[in-house]
């Protein structure tokens, strides 16, 4: 039994005669967070929409458990237990909490009617299971509402309740306040202890530096580091290496000396 939830063996994409991806290896283990790091234009997105199943990947090989996938689209990446909170598709804003979570998948009683009870009480079990505490807030209060953190914790707990084992979030932090970063690293290290997987975008790496357990950055579609956070000594270390790769003069040293860089 694999303990990676999915893997991606030399995944190409291009449009056109532009490669967004050039051969790109990726897994994500269970129970860990993974940042995925890179800057503008690296593929991130293009990468997690793979994962999504709603873009096709030109070639490359996709594994689910440790057993390869033929025909990987949307449905089969919802049955491998991945949900992805995209950047900007999030939430509907003047609704409650619980519209929220249930929206598309609403719980119905036997006679086909909304189960309004049941859905308050699943989204007040799914706001605690993420660490949602707030004393203010009850599953009734709307999103609008609620700061930034709070609401990628709604999203959060929405794909718990699609069942994910593996919830990929889109530069989730890019817009939040050290207090609000704070709060979503609160939900992601509970849903992690849950023995789930996250896998967390960003292009800051002060951003994602202190809740991943390790790092791929991507650069210009390719991997140029994967590392455990036990093997870095800091976030500068991270931040120097992409520093690097951007400097297309001291790359082409660093490659000359081999190993030059580390
Ligand atoms: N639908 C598309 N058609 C053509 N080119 C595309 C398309 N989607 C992405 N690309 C190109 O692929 C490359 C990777 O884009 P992608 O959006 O994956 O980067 P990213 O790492 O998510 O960047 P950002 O940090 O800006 O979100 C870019 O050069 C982009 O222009
Ligand atoms: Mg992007």
């Amino acid at each position: 039994m694999s303990g990676r939830v999915i893997e991606l063996r030399d995944i190409k994409k291009s449009y056109g005669n532009v490669y967004a991806l050039g051969g790109v290896d990726l897994w994500v283990d269970e129970g860990e967070v993974l940042g995925l790091i890179g800057d503008n234009g690296a593929g991130k997105s293009t990468l997690i929409k793979i994962l999504a199943g709603a873009v096709r990947p030109t070639s490359g090989e996709i594994l689910v458990r440790g057993q390869p996938v033929s025909g990987w689209n949307a449905a089969r990446s919802r049955e491998a237990g991945i949900e992805t909170v995209f950047q900007d598709r999030a939430l509907a804003v003047q609704q409650s909490i619980v519209r929220n979570i249930f929206m598309g998948n609403e719980i119905a009683n036997r006679f086909g009617f909304l189960d309004t009870a049941r859905e308050f009480s699943e989204a007040n079990r799914l706001m605690r299971e993420i660490g949602f505490t707030s004393k203010v807030f009850t599953p009734h209060s709307i999103v609008g509402q609620l700061s930034g953190g709070e609401r990628q914790g709604v999203a959060i707990a929405r794909s718990l309740y699609k069942k994910a084992d593996l919830i990929v979030l889109d530069e989730p932090t890019t817009a939040l306040s050290l207090t609000e970063t704070n709060k979503v690293f609160h939900f992601v290290r509970q849903v992690r202890d849950s023995g789930r997987s996250i896998l967390f975008i960003g292009h800051n790496i002060h951003h994602v530096f202190d809740i991943a357990d390790r790092f791929v950055v991507l650069d210009r579609g390719k991997v140029a580091l994967a590392k455990k956070r036990d093997e870095l000594q800091s976030a500068e270390e991270l931040i120097g290496f992409m520093e690097h790769v951007a400097r297309p003069d001291a790359r082409a040293k660093a490659d000359l000396g081999k190993g030059g860089w580390r």
